[in-house]
């Protein structure tokens, strides 16, 4: 019997060890927290497919940002649910419209402490629930919906915003919402792109999160789950187009993905980790399959170990608070 010589276990000996070696960090700065806010609501609205994630009130909103600031977070992200919805998604543009009021409410409380990012996508707007307008045989339209985007990310500017993120899939978007914002001086402003968005399964619990109307599926626009090369166009032209941040989208299911766009960018890469990949996990622990927190931690450490620099994530105060030393 021959002992082994090369021993990996011993800098696994003890936690201090450990972390010496540690390959991958996770730290609250690298989280950013998407929350919900609905209008005319008086009492945060529990959303059942997510346990502990809630549809805010205005003022709950400020609230949860100035505690995301007070965590070190490294940013919050605003959807807007609006009241009543219509074909052009209209809400999205009036500047009494939910998010661009939440967007005004949330800077004014935080200020530059954490960077308030905002969604730039018509789906929460729209009776039909589409990202984008349709025409007159029910196609999404792209070039219709660029318009509209671009009025849509001014709107956010003159709210306030530090980031907006395209989230649309429309071919274009970032390109135009750059030029609209650099043409009305906003060129502080910045674009998180929701570059490689694939049409997944795991969004469900976001339709109840945002109230969507729609009917059938996205697969006109967002990707096939299967093209991890596309993916990767998908993020270089929007860095092309002037994105700031790209972003991989879902996470879990796309690691692979996320691995490759931050090999193939010279810009931060965020990934987004999921309604879907939150609830899968928050159902397993309710049933006491899986222990809760240590799942969250490694699900939030395997994103970060493929690539991603930030995360979005629902858990991201939570974690901020169990990473604190
Ligand atoms: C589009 C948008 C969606 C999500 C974020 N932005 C929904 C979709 O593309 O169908 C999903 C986020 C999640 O599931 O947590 N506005």
């Amino acid at each position: 019997m021959e002992f082994p010589t090369v021993r990996p276990r011993r800098m696994r000996r003890t936690p201090a060890l450990r972390a010496m070696v540690a390959e991958t960090s996770l730290e609250a700065r690298q989280l950013v927290l998407p929350m919900f806010v609905r209008e005319g609501a008086t009492e945060p609205v529990p959303i059942s497919s997510m346990p502990g994630v809630v549809q805010h009130t205005r003022s709950s909103l400020k609230a949860a940002a100035a505690e995301a600031a007070e965590l070190g977070l490294g940013g919050v992200m605003l959807f807007g649910i609006p009241e009543t919805k219509d074909a052009t998604g209209s809400g999205a543009i009036d500047p009494n419209g939910i998010l661009n009021v939440a967007i005004n409410d949330v800077v004014a409380e935080v200020g530059d402490a954490i960077p308030v990012m905002s969604d730039l996508c018509l789906d929460e707007f729209t009776d039909h629930g589409h990202c984008g307008v349709l025409d007159d045989q029910g196609r999404v339209d792209n070039d219709a919906t660029l318009a509209i985007y671009a009025e849509m990310g001014l709107a956010h500017a003159a709210a306030g915003v530090d980031l907006v993120g395209p989230s649309g899939m429309m071919d274009g978007q970032v390109g135009v919402v750059r030029a609209a914002l650099d043409d009305a001086g906003h060129t502080d402003v910045g674009i998180l792109a929701y570059s490689a968005k694939y049409a997944s399964a795991f969004y469900g619990p976001f339709r109840e999160a945002v109230d969507s109307s729609l009917q059938g599926d996205r697969r006109t626009y967002q990707q096939d789950s299967g093209n991890a090369v596309e993916g990767v166009r998908e993020a270089l032209l929007d860095i092309d187009e002037g994105a700031d941040i790209v972003m991989v989208k879902p996470a879990l299911a796309y690691l692979d993905v996320i691995r490759r766009v931050r090999d193939a960018v010279d810009v931060p890469v965020a990934a987004y980790n999921i309604s879907g990949e939150y609830a899968m996990v928050e159902a397993a622990a309710a049933n006491g399959w899986i222990e809760r927190e240590p799942a969250i931690l490694e699900t939030l450490l395997s994103i970060r170990r493929a690539g991603a620099d930030v995360i979005l994530t629902y858990w991201a105060a939570e974690a901020a608070r169990l990473l604190r030393p």
